[in-house]
């Protein structure tokens, strides 16, 4: 039997509670599918500041790099917002994690089933028939990461400095990665940039259309950002793809998060050239409802379930996974978050009633 290991990292905020759920759903796959995994656990974040006073430690680096792949939960909070820009956990572990394993390619599927739609917050008549969007963001370029990076350290510093910079190559392979997934998918690509102001984004734009070349059966179109996150609004089933820049899928993918309901169904993978990959709810810490066994731990459970996809490979489990999710919303189980009225399951309810709708599809 082959033998699976997943590296956890619980992290900050809701991260924690809404991993537990997630474990529960692992329990299942080994005892019923007997699947083979052997998850440890690791620190990061703020609460790794508290513990060993460094955001992302050795120990948890090389326990990632020992294993398959990483489940996050998130990272941050207000008791470390305090700390200067470059030790704050965000910018101290998240995005050397990203960088350290250069996962460049992040995949953030929205999906609103038809049958769910009274779950967005859009009216009706523009969401019907639901949508399924995956953006895909690039990860670990542009302003995230260009140099120089100067903040205001003086007294009478009067400028801070963020650098942009895309090169050809990095452009390339995110857009090679969108396509590819349109192929699994209907065929459209969404390119999303400022390429009327940008040069980074001229760049992107110029790159994308020679990478479509190779995929004749793809259908390419680019938006500028700001008439993109107004054309999502007004009709997102229009979309099939969205590939983007660092930075605009950021706001993108929250933007196709949030039309779903919530983004604490948001999940997200973020992958290199060789299928590994860390996964994680793209909504973060959500410190507010932390502790109050209310947040949603379903974008956690998608996150798991993106993880059994594209790391271990195994394509029926994800998708057994993804309809105990769709299933156990179909019976009218809501966490705070989508729920219209002051009828909600707790964090640790919903990930019950998630298992149960699990087993019932095994
Ligand atoms: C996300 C988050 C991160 C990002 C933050 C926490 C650094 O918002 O994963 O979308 O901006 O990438
Ligand atoms: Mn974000």
């Amino acid at each position: 039997h082959k033998k699976y290991k997943i590296a956890i990292l619980p992290g900050d905020g809701i991260g924690p509670e809404v991993m537990q759920e997630t474990y529960k759903i692992i329990e299942i796959i080994k005892k019923k599918l007997l699947i083979n995994i052997q998850t440890s656990e690791y620190d990061i974040g703020g609460i790794s500041i508290d513990k060993h006073g460094i955001a992302l430690p050795k120990k948890t680096l090389i326990g990632c790099e020992k294993s398959d792949a990483i489940l996050l939960g998130s990272i941050g909070g207000p008791k470390w917002d305090i700390l200067p820009p470059k030790e704050r956990p965000e910018i101290a572990s998240l995005l050397p994690i990203r960088k350290h394993f250069n996962l460049f390619a992040n995949l953030r599927p929205s999906i609103l089933h038809k049958k769910l739609n009274y779950l967005s917050p859009l009216k009706k008549n523009n969401i019907k028939d639901g949508f399924d969007i995956l953006c895909v963001r690039e990860l670990t370029g542009g302003i995230y990461f260009g140099k120089p990076r100067i903040e205001i350290n003086k007294k009478n510093m009067h400028y801070a400095i963020d650098t942009s910079i895309y090169h050809k190559y990095e452009i390339q392979r995110i857009a090679e990665i969108a396509f590819q997934e349109s192929l699994k998918r209907r065929c459209k690509v969404t390119s999303i940039d400022k390429a009327n102001v940008l040069y980074t984004s001229k760049l992107w734009r110029k790159t994308v259309n020679k990478i479509s070349k190779k995929y004749p059966k793809v259908h390419l179109s680019h938006l500028y950002f700001d008439n993109a996150v107004m054309q999502i609004i007004k009709n997102p089933n229009q979309f099939d793809v969205i590939l983007c820049p660092n930075l605009i899928g950021d706001v993108i993918s929250d933007e196709c998060g949030s039309l779903t309901g919530s983004i604490g169904m948001l999940p997200s993978a973020s992958l290199n050239t060789k299928n590994f990959g860390l996964y994680e709810p793209a909504g973060g810490a959500a410190p507010d409802t932390q502790g109050k066994n209310i947040a949603n731990p379903i974008a956690q459970i998608l996150s798991l379930s993106m993880l059994i996809k594209h790391s271990l490979k195994m394509n029926h489990i994800s998708n057994l996974i993804n309809t105990a999710v769709y299933k156990t919303l179909l019976k009218g189980f809501r966490t705070h978050d989508i729920s219209h009225d002051k009828n909600f399951v707790t964090t640790k309810e919903m990930g019950n009633e998630i298992v149960k709708s699990f087993i019932e599809e095994l």
